[in-house]
């Protein structure tokens, strides 16, 4: 039988308990499916940093290392100064477990509402592959003057092009492997970042024209791409893009695809180890009042479980959220409104997790 070394890393606000309803989820696959979850609990995050001073160690860093795979629930809390956290443990395990691709799929489930007129679930149904540890995000910058009328601040978008082409790599593969229109599109700003994402877009097509002659290739701007995703959201099979751009448009993809309480995303290092998370914040002042739909926290499971290679189990745990999904509780409702429907966070964990013990 096959056993999985997991790190759970449930965080603050409402991120305990959309990661209870996970492992319930996980749980109910394992058991199932036959296979096992050995899951330690790491309680880093705002509470431990108030209480301790300590954010994330670098021995703790070194045991995540060893681990099959990290279920993360959510980052930030109100009485810490923004940044300390994201930057010590999310943008920290990111960084120095090398999980350098975001994966963000933006998929809209039957019975969830989207934003968006007149589109179903036929028309959204696309891959977000955002670079995850370089771009503007390695801190590379700094302040001079500081607190003068000349005060000077630089943040610099750093990209190597080693970085953009396994970034590319992984965005080409994973296309062909999902096999939907069999196209990518690089997003950039070609118009004005004339260094990045001229690096970009020549990567884009030598990779492409060399080793994926398959996969057809297509380019946006970014700000077109913001249209785009609104407008025809069904063009898009995979966009891939980099750290700073892939983080706003995912954001929007949420939306697109009925709400936080939907989206999931896995930082992924193919060669180490990933993590897999909500891209839906801490929400704080909803903490303890179960009212934070646990679906994007158990997608990302599946997420999680597909990356280990229980494919079966994964397709399970999706068919079960559709499933659920399809009674219609959440009809007319975007993903985040759980409570007009009458549901809560346990409530959604259990209806999905008996689905799954149901066969
Ligand atoms: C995300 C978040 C993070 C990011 C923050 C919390 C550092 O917005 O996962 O998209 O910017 O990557
Ligand atoms: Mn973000």
């Amino acid at each position: 039988m096959s056993s999985y070394k997991i790190a759970v890393l449930p965080g603050d606000g409402t991120g305990p308990e959309v990661i209870a309803e996970g492992v319930k989820v996980l749980e109910a696959a394992g058991s199932t499916f036959g296979f096992t979850l050995d899951m330690s609990n790491y309680d880093f995050g705002g509470d431990r940093y108030l209480r301790t001073g300590e954010v994330l160690p670098d021995s703790a860093v070194d045991e995540l290392r060893s681990v099959d795979a990290i279920y993360l629930g959510a980052i930030g809390h109100p009485d810490v100064k923004p940044g300390v956290l994201e930057k010590g443990i999310l943008l920290k395990l990111r960084f120095e477990l090398d999980q350098y691709i975001n994966l963000r799929p933006v998929k809209l489930y039957p019975n969830v509402e989207t934003p968006i007129k007149d589109k179903g679930p036929e028309d959204i149904d696309f891959v977000v592959v955002r670079e995850n540890t370089a771009g503007l995000y390695t801190g590379i910058g700094g302040i001079s003057r500081k607190g003068t009328p000349h005060e000077v601040a630089i943040q610099q978008m750093v990209y190597t092009r080693d970085e953009v082409e396994r970034c590319l790599r992984y965005a080409f593969e994973y296309t062909r492997r999902r096999n939907k229109t069999n196209t990518l599109t690089l997003c950039g700003k070609t118009n004005v970042l004339t260094y990045v994402y001229d690096l970009w877009e020549r990567a884009f097509h030598e990779i492409g024209e060399s080793d994926y002659p398959d996969v057809k290739r297509d380019y946006a701007h970014v700000d077109a791409i913001t249209m785009w995703m609104v407008k025809n959201p069904e063009w898009f099979d995979v966009i891939v893009t980099g750290n700073m751009f892939g983080d706003i448009i995912t954001d929007l993809g949420a939306m697109v695809q009925g709400g936080m309480g939907i989206a999931a995303g896995g930082n992924i290092n193919p060669h180490g180890t990933s993590m897999f998370e909500p891209i839906g914040g801490s929400a704080p002042k909803y903490t303890g009042q179960g009212v934070i739909n646990p679906l994007a926290c158990i997608c990302a499971g599946q997420m999680m479980l597909d990356h280990l290679g229980e494919t079966e189990a994964a397709a399970k745990v999706e068919s079960a959220v559709i499933g659920f999904l399809s009674e219609g509780t959440l009809k007319g409702l975007g993903a985040d409104h759980i409570r007009e429907a009458g549901l809560s966070t346990s409530k959604i964990g259990d209806a999905v997790a008996e689905r799954i013990t149901a066969g």
